[in-house]
């Protein structure tokens, strides 16, 4: 089965007013590649129409799993369907790090998005030390079941899912691609002795050090279909170098 790639770039809490209008607007669609770009919320509305104007999907970095109240400083999915927004990153392993989300929360923010239609972009991977001791599989498939068990087989087959080993996030040292390969038929055929339809259907990008110099090898490979660009989505001519080996 033939899975469309997707090219989304997680902007992360990065950008001004001025910079993300040019960053957007530089940004070419593709007819064979769904491009999503990730803006910080406070530029979810100016990005938003742009975007959707240029043919580009929109996503939010993160969500909340409840719909409206009391929750101060969180955003909620009726809030993102007010700009169009399609993907919603979930997960992400700087949430699950740096702000405590544990499986079970990101179980229910996949849940909540799903339940609206939207599509999450599920992240799991593995720190240093985890590959080191040779649990990359297990901490990987783990993640997945978290999601798996609470969601259901049958809509983990809208699920997108983001392999983001921790360790090659931001420091420019990608996995190689057989790494990468290896790791993303793992998960797949994880996802096969629940449901041979939701490996077939989910699609799994890759993310950690994604460059215009090394996608086209990641995007070779045959359970890679995609990725999840952090840096790289920065810069306009480097993302769309991208996208252009994503085709
Ligand atoms: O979500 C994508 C991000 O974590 C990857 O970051 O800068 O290594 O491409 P980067």
């Amino acid at each position: 089965m033939t899975r469309r790639k997707i090219v989304a770039g997680n902007w992360k809490m990065n950008g001004s007013k001025e910079s993300v209008v040019e960053l957007v607007k530089s940004i070419q669609s593709n007819d064979a590649v769904d491009v999503v770009v990730a803006p910080s919320f406070v530029y979810l509305a100016t990005v938003a129409d742009l975007a959707l104007a240029s043919n580009l999907k929109v996503a939010a970095q993160n969500v909340s799993d409840q719909k409206q109240g009391a929750f101060t400083g969180e955003v909620s999915i009726p809030m993102l369907e007010d700009f169009s927004v399609s993907h919603v990153i979930v997960g992400h392993s700087e949430r699950r790090s740096l702000y405590a989300e544990t499986d079970a929360i990101v179980a229910d923010k996949v849940d909540a998005v799903l339940a609206a239609g939207l599509t999450p972009i599920l992240c799991v991977g593995e720190t240093l030390e985890q590959r080191e001791n040779g649990t990359t599989l297990a901490i990987c498939n783990g993640q997945i079941d978290a999601v798996m068990n609470v969601v259901g087989a049958e809509r983990f087959e809208s699920v997108v899912v983001a392999y983001e080993p921790v360790w090659a996030i931001g420091t420019g040292k990608s996995a190689t691609s057989e790494q990468a390969q290896e790791v993303h038929k793992g998960i797949r055929t994880h996802i096969a002795k629940t449901s041979s339809k939701a490996a077939e259907k989910v699609a799994i990008l890759y993310g950690g050090s994604v460059k215009a110099s090394n996608s086209a090898e990641l995007f070779a490979q045959p359970d890679i279909d995609g990725a999840l660009v952090g840096g790289a989505s920065l810069d306009a001519a480097e993302f769309n170098s991208i996208i252009e080996s994503a085709k």
